[in-house]
């Protein structure tokens, strides 16, 4: 099974992707098409999104084929992001997943769309396996969580209102800055002086105790409001640099907890925010603090990253070889839970 051939398919949100993956990380093909009907809304405009996919998913599969130089009749699996995200979006690829693999008779995996980004380090790195305390920051989703192995999820902490790129999204429409607004805000922030006003740390305290409900979980939305009124005072690039440095200490703070109290040194960080220089390095300085020469710290290019089929391709032929393959009945499930998922 060492050369299975996979095909990933992703359209929760607004890329449009397909992938080829033989094996575990040998990525033969893979196109990624970024909408970008959404900018002039602010936002991902879910019937626009279910759309554009159903517009290009054919054509993108095809290229990811053509870039492998496979055919359909040569794969040996389709994985397919059946949720969570937006219903219509989700609906275009499942349905041409189950028609294909119908057609093909070849075994069909539905993905967990936040267990793909955990996937998504591994392509790139042959250490980026578990045991390893896991970030998953991304549009929709904060998840703080121990894996031991894969499959088997230990959930730590997670937002408790805005996801970690939704604040990042946010505030840059709040500073003018176009959607999706993450790279927007970083670059700004790094024009201006971290130092210049201090914003809140939401939900991290320092008497906080292992056992307390709110130890590894955040809050982002509390922090936005901070902004929208620093906004009217102070320069923009200040303002992004703050805010900046503030969710990122969240973000990091509430990782070292994780990583004092499993006694697991190995860190990865995953979902769209994952592409955040400034959170890397901050979490690379201090894990290396923390872990010494023990820490390691995985991240997956910015491409991979990013919503991706590479990574639903990975994860697909996890459960692939599992046995978890889709019966007749299955469909896309907008709040699928996360497979393997424990308190
Ligand atoms: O994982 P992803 O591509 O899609 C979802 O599953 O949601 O994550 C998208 C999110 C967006 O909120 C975007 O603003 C954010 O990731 N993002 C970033 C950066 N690049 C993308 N946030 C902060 N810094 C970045 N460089
Ligand atoms: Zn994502």
């Amino acid at each position: 099974m060492s050369d299975t051939l996979v095909l990933g398919i992703e359209s929760s949100c607004d890329e449009t992707s397909a992938a080829v993956l033989r094996g575990e990380r040998e990525l033969l093909g893979h196109v990624i098409l970024s909408q970008d009907a959404h900018e002039l809304w602010g936002g991902v405009v879910p019937e626009i999104a279910a759309r554009a996919h159903l517009s290009v998913l054919d054509d993108v599969v095809d290229a990811a084929l053509r870039d492998a130089g496979v055919r359909l009749g040569d794969l040996d699996a389709l994985g397919v992001t059946s949720g969570p995200g937006l219903i219509g979006a989700l609906l275009v690829g499942v349905s041409w997943a189950k028609a294909a693999a119908f057609a093909l008779d070849r075994p069909l995996v539905g993905v967990h769309h936040m267990e793909a980004h955990l996937f998504a380090p591994g392509i790139e790195d042959p250490e980026a396996d578990p045991p390893f305390v896991a970030l998953l920051v991304s549009g929709g989703h904060t998840l703080l969580l121990m894996v031991e192995a894969w499959g088997d999820y230990r959930l730590l902490g997670e937002t408790r209102d805005d996801a970690a790129g939704e604040a990042y999204d946010k505030v840059a429409r709040l500073l003018g800055l176009p959607y999706p607004g993450g790279p927007h805000v970083e670059r700004l922030a790094g024009e201006g002086d971290p130092e210049r006003l201090r914003l809140p740390r939401p939900m991290l305290r320092r008497d906080q105790a292992p056992g307390d409900t709110d130890y590894y979980d955040f809050s982002f939305s509390g922090l936005k409001t901070a902004v929208a009124a620093a906004a009217t005072e102070a320069p923009p690039a200040d303002v992004a640099a703050a805010f900046q440095e503030a969710a990122v200490d969240v973000l990091v703070a509430k990782t070292l907890r994780a990583v004092a109290q499993t006694g697991c040194p190995r860190v990865l960080l995953g979902g769209g925010v994952a592409s955040n220089a400034g959170l890397r390095a901050e979490m690379r300085r201090r894990l290396g603090r923390a872990a010494g020469d023990d820490a390691r710290l995985f991240h997956a290019s910015p491409r991979l990253s990013s919503d991706n089929g590479a990574m639903v391709a990975r994860a697909a032929r996890f459960h692939l070889l599992r046995g978890d393959v889709a019966d007749p009945a299955f469909s896309a499930d907008a709040a699928l839970p996360f497979p393997g998922l424990r308190s």
